[in-house]
């Protein structure tokens, strides 16, 4: 899905990429990823709030009201509190992806 996708890119000051994450079309979030070495900083924070901010002005750019507002992701469990702390919340049970174990987390933009 990643010609489909709108992509968020973090970079260090000397340019290189250090973090990506990605909104497809149904406006979900996923493929986030920030390098080891430079987690606990705020990357993948301003990552997902671009994905957020991209999604909002798709929604107001459209101007449709019947379209969902929702953002969704499915998140690992251990990194739930994080997105959490942008807004989402988890909902249903939790489920393995990948061997994985993952929970279904959405933000109204509304
Ligand atoms: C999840 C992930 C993308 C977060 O990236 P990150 O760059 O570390 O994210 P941030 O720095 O914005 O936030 C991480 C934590 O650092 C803290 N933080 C942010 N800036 C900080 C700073 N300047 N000083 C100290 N702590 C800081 C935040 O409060 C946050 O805490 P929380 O997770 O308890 O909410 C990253 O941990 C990762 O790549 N993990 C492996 C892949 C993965 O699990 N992806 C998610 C799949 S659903």
């Amino acid at each position: 899905m990643d010609e489909a996708s709108q992509h968020a890119v973090a970079y260090d000051a000397s340019g290189q990429p250090i973090g990506t994450g990605r909104l497809l079309p149904n406006a979900y979030i996923g493929r986030m990823a920030v390098l080891k070495s430079h987690r606990q900083m705020g990357a993948g924070g301003a990552i997902l709030e671009n994905l957020v901010n991209t999604r909002r002005t798709l929604l107001q750019s459209h101007n449709l009201p019947t379209v969902d507002t929702w953002v969704r992701l499915h998140a690992q469990v251990h990194v739930e509190g994080f997105y959490r702390r942008h807004g989402f919340e988890a909902s249903g049970p939790i489920f393995m992806e990948a061997g994985i174990p993952h929970v279904l987390m959405g933000r109204d933009l509304a």
